[in-house]
């Protein structure tokens, strides 16, 4: 496994996180166990800040489908970005966190009402509309609050990015934003600029996930900003902001080679500027929204080895006490994971086995073909890189409470999410007064 962030190897042999020795983490708060490096954290916002915000005067917007909590937020607050949120209950989030409300802004492809006017009370920057029906609408209840919304359009360009079928959004047979190609993104565009309670600030579009190729941006870029043109010929409007959405991807094994932030910010921006003086645009100003890239690298799970069931030339089981609950990625996406055991983190792995998670059903495995020293009950194995899309996309499948999460850094741990209890499981249950206990009792003995 790569050690990443402030990940080291203590004296013990035990994998550090934080200054923490995570053999002691596990102890404490028990397992499964998200681990948020905070530094690694922040310094992933920084890169983004540095490359985008103080060199070109673009926006950052982190992308908070891939993993949010208050303290989350707070952090993102401090690190100087801006927020995509994507639901109701991601803005709740942010309001209640006292994230900067003028520097949020609101994705989705079917916002509620509700939701809208949630975002228009909390005066959030942007909403970021996505298809007609929406727009109408929002436009309505902006009106009713007496407001004139700043949006900014989501359109599809048509571009592929070379990445899993489920996580690729830019092509034009997807259920996000309006297509270039047809003609119903220069529509959504007349109609909003022909209604009063919408500004129409700029357009956005969003390629994918986990990419490795810079040309992918590059060629939305073009496609943008040669649409932009178009609009400004039929229109007379032109976009003052791009938002070009995120999608960097990260290592989560040898197989992946994730590119600088850097490279990336300078090949954009230059794209963005070489195309729009091209084009004779004024050179709008660059939005990204990255997720994985800032949060997955930064988050370790912490496992307990359990049973170990070996079917002799066959394969190696080693079952954890978490798994598709806390992690379904691998049951969705086929997604790799590197891990090692963090009380032996020292040992040379002596032979191939495979993690399977809790959960009933075979599908349940967290890592296949795994190279590790012999485990054994009672290790504690770290996966890394689960920071994006784990907690975020976590379930209760077979009533498993969900994990704990710790923040760590330079020998602190704190609790940023409480581990769910059995409580926390039933806490939404109700049973009406028809099944009421006299009644199951009366059942039961029935049926003697
Ligand atoms: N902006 C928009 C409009 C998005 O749809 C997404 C991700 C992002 C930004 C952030 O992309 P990132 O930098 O994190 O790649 N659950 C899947 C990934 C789904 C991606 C959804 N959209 C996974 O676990 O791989």
């Amino acid at each position: 496994m790569k050690l990443q962030g402030t990940m080291q190897i203590n004296d013990k042999g035990h994998l550090e996180i934080g200054g923490c020795d995570t053999v002691e983490l596990a102890e404490r708060f028990g397992t499964p166990l998200y681990v948020l490096d905070e530094q690694y954290f922040r310094q992933n916002c920084r890169n983004y800040y540095r490359a985008f915000t103080e060199k070109y005067d673009g926006i950052v917007l982190y992308a908070a489908k891939t993993l949010l909590t208050l303290a989350v937020c707070r952090m993102v607050a401090e690190e100087g970005l801006s927020l995509d949120v994507v639901s109701g209950g991601e803005l709740y989030t942010a309001k209640k966190a006292r994230f900067p409300m003028e520097r949020v802004y609101f994705h989705g492809n079917n916002k509620s009402a509700a939701e809208l006017k949630l975002a228009l009370e909390y005066k959030v920057g942007r909403i970021m509309v996505d298809n007609p029906h929406e727009l109408q609408m929002l436009d309505r209840l902006a009106g009713e609050a007496g407001v004139r919304a700043k949006i900014m359009l989501r359109l599809t360009p048509g571009v592929e990015a070379h990445t899993h079928e489920y996580i690729k959004t830019g092509q034009i047979d997807s259920k996000f934003g309006m297509v270039i190609e047809n003609g119903q993104a220069m529509e959504i565009i007349k109609q909003a600029l022909a209604l009063e309670n919408v500004q129409l600030t700029g357009l956005h579009c969003h390629i994918g996930s986990q990419i490795f190729e810079l040309q992918s941006y590059a060629h939305a870029a073009e496609v943008m900003l040669g649409f932009a043109a178009e609009v400004r010929r039929e229109t007379g409007w032109q976009p003052e902001e791009m938002n070009f959405g995120g999608g960097m991807g990260i290592y989560y094994t040898a197989a992946d080679e994730p590119q600088p932030v850097s490279k990336y910010a300078d090949m954009l921006v230059q794209a963005v500027k070489t195309l729009a003086q091209a084009h004779d645009l004024i050179v709008p100003r660059v939005l990204v929204e990255p997720g994985r890239s800032i949060s997955g690298p930064a988050g370790t799970t912490l496992y307990t080895v359990g049973a170990v069931k070996n079917i002799p030339g066959i394969r190696k089981y080693v079952a954890v006490d978490g798994g598709m609950g806390d992690n379904p990625r691998p049951a969705l996406y086929q997604s790799r994971y590197e891990a090692l055991l963090a009380n032996r983190a020292a040992q040379q792995p002596q032979e191939t086995v495979s993690i399977a998670g809790k959960c009933c059903e075979s599908g349940d495995m967290l890592i296949w073909d795994i190279d590790l020293p012999t485990p054994a009950p009672g290790d504690i194995l770290s996966v890394s890189a689960t920071g994006a899309y784990n907690y975020s996309m976590s379930m209760n499948y077979n009533r498993l409470p969900r994990p704990a999460m710790v923040l760590v850094r330079d020998g602190a741990a704190d609790i940023i999410v409480a581990r769910e209890t059995y409580d926390d499981l039933i806490r939404n249950d109700v049973v009406p007064e028809r099944l009421g206990e006299s009644r199951v009792v009366k059942i039961a003995g029935a049926g003697r």
